[in-house]
């Protein structure tokens, strides 16, 4: 039944019936907080391109995973900086590294907050690749495979509630999963960076962690911006690895990898709200071209129509302060 009988506009009328009709529920509960944490005494250094976000020592780390807590945020995401990177990305896995400390004292003063940990490289090694690179210049596959799964390990015996790593290596649920489970941690979920690009939007990210990389790019790991197949395949890939979830990354311009891969998957899906997607809604608020909570909460919640169960965003606490008003 077409106009005049059919008025989509009936159902738009008030603000109680668009309520009752809303398809896509976003609230502070899907929402994942990221955290830039760096060893040192007492600091909050704030990160350019990102206002709002600073690089915070553990101490600071704890009291912004309280201020998380106190709006109803479930999780928060470790990212560390180390004091200092070499080849080896030996801070990646020292027990008495930034996240493994990080992670202990968020536990203890938080215990009921979800840590996850973003387990690579990058931030570890001295020319910003997410792995081991040979002397010809190439990043080894099977080589980083056993530094990631001590940096799993590692974190996850210090308290973390589920690893998630990022490095786009071949094969490294697979390695996480079994020595995560040789070593007594088969509780601990793997939340995988499945379908990673290559690409522009962590500009920001970079120069907070200090990760870009010194020669050459990330292509010969991240994916192609432009496959959507082959992020299919690669999410697979890690379903049958062992992943618990899996995620997308960057978010907006793959909203439709996200629905492909929930549709191929039906695994919880998480979506990465990048910094640079961040920063760019920050700039356009700033000069005053956006309205910055309208564009926040409609963009997270076409991430989440899209398909992601969870939003890993750094708009975290001003959208959950708006969503409970
Ligand atoms: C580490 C990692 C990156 C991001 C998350 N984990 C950077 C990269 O791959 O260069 C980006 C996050 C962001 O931009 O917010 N591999």
């Amino acid at each position: 039944m077409p106009f005049p009988a059919t008025r989509m506009r009936r159902l738009r009328r008030t603000a109680a019936l668009r309520g009752l009709i809303r398809e896509t529920e976003l609230s502070p509960a899907h929402l994942v907080y990221p955290l830039f944490v760096e060893l040192g005494t007492d600091s909050r250094t704030p990160i350019e391109a990102m206002p709002g976000i600073e690089r915070l020592s553990i101490s600071h780390a704890v009291e912004e995973a309280g201020e998380a807590v106190a709006l109803g945020i479930p999780a928060v995401l470790l990212f560390g900086i180390p004091a200092e990177k070499d080849e080896q990305a030996s801070g990646a896995y020292d027990h008495e590294g930034v996240v493994q400390l990080a992670t202990r004292a968020i536990k203890d003063a938080h215990p009921e907050l979800l840590v996850m940990t973003d387990v690579c490289l990058c931030e570890y090694t001295s020319h910003g690749h997410c792995g081991v690179v040979t002397p010809d210049g190439e990043v080894a596959n099977d080589l980083t495979l056993e530094l990631l799964a001590k940096t799993a390990i590692s974190h996850a015996a210090a308290g973390a509630d589920a690893v998630a790593p990022s490095d786009m290596m071949d094969g490294r649920v697979a390695a996480l999963r079994a020595q995560l489970d040789a070593e007594g941690h088969d509780s601990t979920p793997i939340v995988a960076y499945s379908a990673k690009f290559a690409s522009a939007f962590y500009g920001p990210f970079r120069d907070a962690a200090g990760s870009t990389p010194a020669f050459g790019d990330r292509r010969s790991y991240q994916m192609d911006p432009a496959n959507a197949e082959e992020a299919v395949r690669e999410v697979l890939l890690d379903v049958e690895e062992g992943a618990d979830a899996v995620m997308v990354k960057p978010a907006l311009a793959y909203l439709d990898v996200i629905r492909r891969v929930k549709e191929a998957t039906r695994l919880p899906v998480a979506a990465y709200n990048v910094s640079g997607e961040y920063a760019m809604i920050k700039a356009a608020a700033a000069s005053g071209h956006l309205d910055e909570r309208t564009a926040v909460l409609e963009v997270l919640t076409g991430i989440r129509r899209a398909g992601a169960d969870i939003v890993i965003t750094y708009h975290a606490k001003d959208a959950a302060r708006w969503l409970s008003d």
